[in-house]
């Protein structure tokens, strides 16, 4: 078997750990940028080497709006990992994308403010401006939707992600305009990291599940029993995609 770049996953909403992930190491990093969202889990899925981060601790406690995003991909860097998988809950706006679907999307409209977006500040030497026309990685990108046709997990393969700055959901009438700009999908955690990541050259996919339709695109408003039962729902999915990627990918 080859030697593959070694993989992390980014836990987000409902996947603050990783069933069936061996944990060899636990540590605790501290970054230029401070200190990431938990301790970095080393460990194997089967035979393969991961790293796991809960984006929002564990237990979930940082909110989408406060995660030190350049933390948590800094310390991937820093730890060896060159690919990164993340994991995102998100609102459905395209008619394909109910609860529980998941989605490997190709492309992100940012729509959030005030986050630290990028590691191009302060005492540079040069403007960098990184190419950032495909947001995500397409060979990681295949690599999950081929995992989820063997596994049988039925998966969107496009979406846009409209990235937005929460915490709270959004109107009705800014899932409209967010629609008229062309996105499919709505989440909080899709920005900065995808920009983040692209800076540290690091290999990058987004796999979102769909915990509810977006604001306006139900005949009811969203509430927290939904989000969890698509979450019950959905998340063995995503898990199943993950372990048939690492253990037979
Ligand atoms: N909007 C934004 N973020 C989300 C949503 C939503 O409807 N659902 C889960 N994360």
């Amino acid at each position: 078997m080859t030697q593959e770049a070694l993989l992390a996953i980014i836990g987000g909403t409902g996947l603050t750990q990783l069933d069936g992930l061996v944990i060899e190491e636990e540590r605790h990093c501290e970054t230029p940028w401070g200190a990431p969202s938990a301790p970095l889990q080393f460990g194997r899925l089967g035979d393969t080497p991961v790293v796991f981060l809960a984006r929002h601790g564990n237990p979930h406690r940082i909110p989408p709006h406060e995660v030190n995003y350049r933390a948590n991909l800094w310390a991937l860097q820093d730890a060896g990992v060159r690919r990164v998988i993340a994991v995102n809950a998100v609102g459905g706006i395209h008619p394909q994308m109910g609860p529980a679907r998941v989605v490997v999307p190709h492309q992100v409209i940012d729509y959030t403010w005030g986050r630290d977006h990028t590691y191009f500040e302060g005492k540079i030497d040069s403007t960098t401006h990184i190419d950032f026309t495909h947001p995500y990685t397409e060979t990681l990108r295949q690599r999950l939707l081929q995992t989820a046709g063997r596994e049988g997990v039925a998966c969107v393969d496009f979406g846009v992600y409209g990235a937005t700055q929460g915490p709270r959901l959004e109107t009705a009438a800014e899932i409209v305009r967010m629609e008229r700009d062309g996105c499919d999908l709505v989440g909080m955690t899709g920005m900065p990291e995808a920009a983040l990541a692209a800076e540290l050259k690091l290999g990058y996919a987004c796999l979102a599940l769909v915990v509810n339709w977006a604001a306006g695109k139900s005949d009811h408003i969203i509430t927290m029993e939904e989000i969890e039962a698509a979450i019950d729902e959905g998340m063995g999915y995503v898990k199943r995609i993950l372990r048939g990627m690492l253990t037979d990918g």
